[in-house]
């Protein structure tokens, strides 16, 4: 008797890791069990996918969704939701919360507030401190936890550790990777005198310039390289430390965000004001340039969206005192797909960037790719779809895009997630069901 699946995806084509091919796709109790030609009538549920383009789900491995402590501006029902509409099958989530997530409780409380309320598969980092450096070797396979964060300069809340000896002990306790914001604490506090007392939002570029993001990354090649510890330094912006990370070692993995591929200074801070403002900064062209340029020639790991919700209200206070974040879990993909489109990026290399790479350098178990024994997580897309993304498509409780306006080739129509479809041309659907995601 021929296969039965509870699913037949048909005539897609197919982003696997052999290449694109045309093909169906048969799933079964939530994992891909079939790729290729399946007979009619092998399951009770069947799409016709003609002119669609399934990848594998694509993973954010940098949000800020703010709960505890700050649900007004997001939550993590309103974060996956947005996570789901933009094509995202799952995301990690970052410890900057009030309280931070700096203990197990703290990460298991999380973990249970996401259950039965997100809409997307799940993790979290655990916050590193002076304090819990010791202990973060023994906290760190704490179901949900991808790994550990450190802020080495500081942003959005409380967390940071600059401190050298710290640094080195949170790297030698454990084995998990270490996320880094990288900006250099002491050049900042330094240089806060040029907007201190109100300046125009496109001195930000200035105050936390491409020096004091080299000073943390130079810093941290070497610390890698000393503890051998696997690290991975979020949003990379400029061009010196794209110069200094061609020659990092092999433990060491690098971000870069679609903001910083899309937007550059002046003309992001003149159209968009505090809007522009994120941490660390948009800037040139000259860097933007220098970000694709790491991206074609292999030293950019992944795409990361940092996702990092503030209301208008809170962005319209005067710069310095508005808070720096934009969002970006729900433009990720079609920002993304539009460089695509424009010849910026090949398609496989979006895929490798946004799922394999996320799924490998976090250690994700049966993620990254669509192949059978895989987890049916996919990203489907339509890539001829010509739209325009626009404030009031954003379901993030911050309500506003920096993308507002912004015509895009490519979309994603549907998000599967573990077999079940969570979005569907623009539409959630019940009920959300998003699991913590399990590691090798
Ligand atoms: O701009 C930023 N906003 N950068 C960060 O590092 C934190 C984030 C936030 O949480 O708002």
């Amino acid at each position: 008797m021929a296969d039965r699946f509870d699913w037949v995806l048909r005539n897609a084509a197919v982003a696997t890791p052999e290449g694109a091919v045309s093909a169906d796709i048969g799933v079964r109790g939530g994992t891909v069990a079939a790729i290729g030609s399946i007979p009619p009538g092998s399951s009770p549920l069947e799409d016709n996918l003609t002119g669609l383009t399934v990848l594998p789900g694509v993973i954010d491995t940098q949000v800020h969704f703010r709960e505890p402590g700050a649900e007004h501006k997001e939550d993590l029902a309103s974060g996956t939701a947005a996570a789901a509409m933009g094509g995202v099958t799952a995301i990690c989530e970052m410890p900057n919360t009030k309280p931070a997530t700096t203990s197990p409780e703290a990460l298991a409380d999380k973990v249970a507030r996401a259950t039965g309320r997100a809409w997307v598969d799940f993790a979290f980092f655990l916050g590193a401190t002076a304090e819990n450096a010791g202990d973060l070797g023994a906290w760190e396979n704490a179901p949900g936890c991808c790994g550990i964060k450190v802020f080495m300069g500081s942003s959005t809340g409380t967390l940071l550790v600059d401190d050298e000896a710290a640094l080195r002990r949170i790297l030698k306790n454990g084995c998990r990777r270490v996320a880094v914001h990288a900006e250099d604490e002491e050049r900042l506090k330094e240089r806060f005198h040029l907007v201190e007392d109100g300046a125009p939002p496109a001195m930000h570029p200035e105050w936390r310039d491409e020096e004091t993001a080299m000073r943390a990354v130079a810093r941290l090649i070497a610390l890698a390289r000393r503890t051998g510890r696997a690290v991975h330094v979020l949003h990379v912006t400029s061009a010196g430390e794209m110069e200094m990370l061609r020659g990092r070692p092999a433990n060491m993995t690098v971000e870069v965000t679609p903001q910083h591929l899309t937007l550059a200074a002046p003309e992001a801070y003149e159209r968009l004001g505090t809007c522009a403002q994120m941490n660390p900064p948009i800037r040139d062209a000259r860097h933007r340039a220098a970000l694709w340029k790491a991206l074609a020639d292999g030293v950019v790991s992944c795409i990361g969206s940092d996702h990092a919700p503030h209301t208008r209200e809170e962005k319209a206070q005067p710069y310095p005192k508005s808070p720096s974040g934009m969002p970006g879990v729900q433009t990720l993909v079609p920002v993304m797909l539009d460089h695509v489109a424009a010849g910026r990026l090949s398609l496989a290399d979006f895929v490798r960037l946004t799922s394999t790479a996320p799924a490998a350098i976090f250690g994700m178990a049966g993620r990254g790719v669509v192949a059978v024994g895989y987890r049916a997580d996919f990203t489907i897309v339509d890539l001829k779809a010509k739209r325009t993304i626009a404030n009031d498509w954003i379901v993030s409780k911050c309500g506003w895009t920096p993308f507002d306006g912004m015509t895009v080739t490519g979309w994603p129509v549907m998000t599967v997630v573990g077999g079940r479809t969570v979005m569907r041309e623009d539409s959630l659907i019940d009920p959300p069901r998003g699991q913590a995601i399990k590691f090798l």
